[in-house]
């Protein structure tokens, strides 16, 4: 195992370049692999381990993935394959993908259970409803999710959780939807940038679907999908996690490829705090006039303030002039880097799915360990804006959704060095 010795203090200055989007490329690529009936070329692929893991997986139903240039060329599934394996699901929750559009395409699917993770319970009972919508009969048996349809037909539902809409759900029900016989109407469905991108990418595939960024999704059956061709859109949790890297040090940091909109909800709440963003046609610069200030964050589907950048805002609280709050409405767990930043000197206290920060006036160096993707993160930017050295273990979290973070941070001023266990 790898872990990341980061020389804290140094400020961050320069141009980072955004890649593409880690949680639109991994449903495009199910598509492409599984609904297609000819090649698709997906362009601005991030080299994550995410990618490689699905891509086992496909490559296991019988599809052939070959990367070049930052780009993937997806050759679709050529046999009747249609089990995903526990070994390759368990490595990462995104394997659920495969299941609607297995059933859509070959009738059947049989995919490991996912477990939780991390960040607290997920249950994938809203996938299951919604292809139960579809007329597909689906049953769960020693961990497996059993799923067949001799024919999926269009149906109305609503796809709205207990925590809101579901973006997985949203992808597998509406991707299943695009070979169903007629109309499918999904009420409640998620509006992430990332959904829309595949939205888009399943049209220029030949499917015909409607409402594209609202939460009702109109999907007309069609017979068949084709390759394409399809640049995913970057990924704003990355642009954001790098924002948020240049406040804390101080920096001056222009983050290219990411646009206003796709990060409208983070950019509020860093401006609310203090730091100033002034956004051109290709990107943002990042800059912290004066003193960070105190924030109230609640973490909310699309539009609202990501889950997924919950970690790294807490990081930067952490060193506002006051006590600033956090409520974590849609992995209601996700809270563990909290005890990891107070080992740094950082003051949170959590009461449920509320953590309150009261600022400090700096961070320490200290060895600390990433529990999943974003928690890792914010200790990699609490670590350069800490005092000292801070040594971040398994980092096989961080991998997963950042590419070469260490590399482009130093290519800004970070002092990051990514070592073996036990070096
Ligand atoms: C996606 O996960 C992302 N992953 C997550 O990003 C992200 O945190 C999450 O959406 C929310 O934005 C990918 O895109 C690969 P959900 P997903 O279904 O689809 C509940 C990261 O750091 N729910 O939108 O699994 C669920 O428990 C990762 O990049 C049900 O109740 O999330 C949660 O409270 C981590 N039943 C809420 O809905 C279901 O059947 C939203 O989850 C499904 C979900």
């Amino acid at each position: 195992m790898q872990k990341l010795i980061i020389n804290g203090g140094t400020r961050l200055e320069g141009k980072i370049q955004i890649n593409g989007s880690k949680n639109a490329v991994l449903p495009i690529a199910v598509a492409a692999a599984i609904l297609g009936d000819s090649v698709s070329v997906l362009h601005n692929v991030p080299n994550l381990t995410d990618v490689k893991t699905l891509s086992a997986v496909l490559e296991g139903l019988g599809a052939s993935i070959t990367r070049k240039n930052g780009s993937l060329y997806i050759e679709p599934i050529n046999r009747m394959e249609y089990e995903a394996p526990y070994d390759l699901v368990r490595q990462m929750r995104a394997s659920i993908y495969v299941l609607g559009p297995l059933v859509a395409k070959l009738g059947r699917a049989k995919v490991s259970f996912p477990g939780g993770c991390a960040i607290g319970p997920r249950p994938v009972d809203l996938h299951i409803k919604g292809l139960e919508h579809l007329g597909a009969e689906v049953e769960v048996k020693k961990g497996y999710i059993y799923a067949q349809a001799e024919r999926l037909v269009g149906a109305e539902m609503d796809l709205l959780g207990q925590h809101g809409p579901s973006v997985g759900a949203t992808a597998n029900v509406m991707m299943a939807a695009t070979l169903a016989e007629e109309t499918t109407v999904i009420r409640g469905a998620a509006c992430e940038p990332h959904i829309s991108d595949l939205a888009r990418f399943l049209n220029a595939m030949g499917a015909d679907i409607e409402g594209i960024g609202t939460s009702t999704l109109t999907i007309h059956g069609v017979k068949q999908l084709h390759g394409t061709e399809h640049t995913v859109i970057s990924d704003d949790i990355e642009a954001g996690t790098f924002m948020v890297a240049s406040a804390v040090t101080n920096g001056d940091v222009y983050v290219e490829g990411v646009t206003a909109e796709q990060i409208h909800a983070v950019s509020e709440k860093l401006t609310e705090a203090g730091v100033q963003l002034d956004w051109d046609d290709t990107g943002v610069r990042v800059t912290t006039p004066g003193q960070l200030k105190p924030i109230d964050v609640t973490t909310a589907p699309f539009p609202g303030f990501p889950t997924d950048m919950q970690a790294q805002i807490m990081g930067l609280l952490t060193l506002a002039s006051g006590t600033s709050t956090i409520t974590e409405n849609v992995h209601t767990d996700r809270f563990i880097h909290a005890a990891e930043l107070n080992r740094m000197g950082a003051d949170i206290r959590l009461e449920g799915r509320k953590a309150i920060i009261n600022g400090v006036s700096f961070l320490s160096g200290a060895p600390v360990m990433a529990s999943d993707l974003r928690a890792g993160a914010v200790l990699v930017v609490a670590g350069m804006a800490a005092a000292g050295e801070t040594t971040v273990s398994r980092i096989y979290h961080i991998d997963r959704g950042y590419e070469a973070i260490e590399k482009k941070l130093n290519s800004i001023g970070a002092d990051i060095r990514r070592v073996n266990d036990g070096e």
